[in-house]
């Protein structure tokens, strides 16, 4: 018989939708506190940056520590890998010593190259592509406040950037509809978008802004530039072109009246979103932000501990 291959937790649209939901079953019992003691204890997590963090570093320590395991903080600036040490031997090195790895990285091919020669669980902490940690806690969020968010209609203003694209995969396994507004320049991949729709998911990508948010369940928007933006031609042209798809109460207005606002964070108020919605009644983000410590727990547990 052959090796059981790790469970590595790289894109949405590697899962069907009934593992993803037992993620978020997982993530549900460990908030609510209905987990045995410690499942992880023995084990111990790598926790990779190449790019600065606040809540995947700190929400991963914590969680790891919370379920009983040990984790393990490395900046890859300190770690050989940052003076040249290649992705895979340092996948085949950490996986003799560690029982998973998160990596936060600017590039998805450093990602998938971590995942083909380690042997032990890789987890997406975020790539210039994706953010699927993000999407797990923005599921959970948008659910424990609205309820299942199977049909709803999600609208996305800004960039089509990381988090964006992890939100057309995530329309596809928990089959909302998305409605994207972006300059046509920054849209998201057309590939990814034709892989969602023939995947049966109802994506609608427009230029306008008023057109995506009329009548949503949920507004998001996220940062004009993103790390992965920052060497490329200073951010100003990008916020010139982003300027008209700022999340703003008149924006926000066209949204159904219950809607409400979602943001990963860091959040640059007056820019992607204002003040008044950001601390406005209909804005989740600190218990979005909350949450990514709970979804990552379910990722961590299905990964695991066998759950
Ligand atoms: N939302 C998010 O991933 O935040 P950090 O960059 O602080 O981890
Ligand atoms: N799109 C942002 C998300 C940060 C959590 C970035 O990649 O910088």
């Amino acid at each position: 018989g052959g090796v059981t291959p790790p469970r590595h937790f790289l894109e949405l649209s590697d899962f069907d939708a009934p593992t993803l939901r037992r993620m978020l079953d997982l993530a549900a019992r460990a908030k609510s506190g209905q987990l045995k003691d410690k499942p992880l204890a023995g084990k111990t997590v790598g926790l990779i940056f190449e790019k600065p963090s606040t809540r995947t570093r700190v929400s991963f320590e914590v969680g790891v520590h919370q379920l009983g395991g040990h984790p393990i903080m490395l900046s890859a600036k300190e770690m050989q890998l940052g003076r040249g040490e290649s992705v895979a031997d340092t996948a085949r090195v950490l996986s003799r010593y560690v029982d998973a790895i998160m990596l936060r990285t600017d590039s998805v091919a450093k990602l998938r190259e971590l995942a083909r020669h380690a042997t032990v669980p890789v987890i997406n902490g975020l790539t210039d592509v994706s953010h699927p940690c993000q999407l797990m806690a923005d599921v959970l969020t948008f659910e424990e406040h609205r309820g299942p968010i199977a049909g709803k209609v999600i609208a996305w203003t800004g960039d089509g950037n990381n988090v964006a694209q992890s939100f057309i995969q995530a329309a596809a396994r928990f089959n909302f509809t998305l409605r994207l507004a972006t300059p046509p320049e920054l849209a998201p991949p057309a590939q990814l978008i034709d892989w969602a729709r023939r995947e049966g998911a109802t994506i609608e990508l427009t230029s306008d802004p008023v057109e995506a948010v009329r009548g949503a369940a949920c507004v998001v928007t996220d940062t004009w530039v993103s790390m992965s933006d920052e060497k490329d031609g200073g951010p100003t042209a990008r916020h010139n072109q982003l300027a008209p798809y700022q999340l703003n109460e008149a924006l926000l207005a066209q949204a159904a009246p219950d809607a409400i606002v979602m943001h990963c964070l860091p959040a640059h108020r007056g820019e992607e979103i204002t003040e008044a919605v950001i601390e406005g009644p209909q804005s989740v983000v600190f218990d979005e932000a909350e949450n990514r410590l709970h979804a990552q727990k379910g990722v961590l547990l299905w990964a695991l501990a066998g759950l």
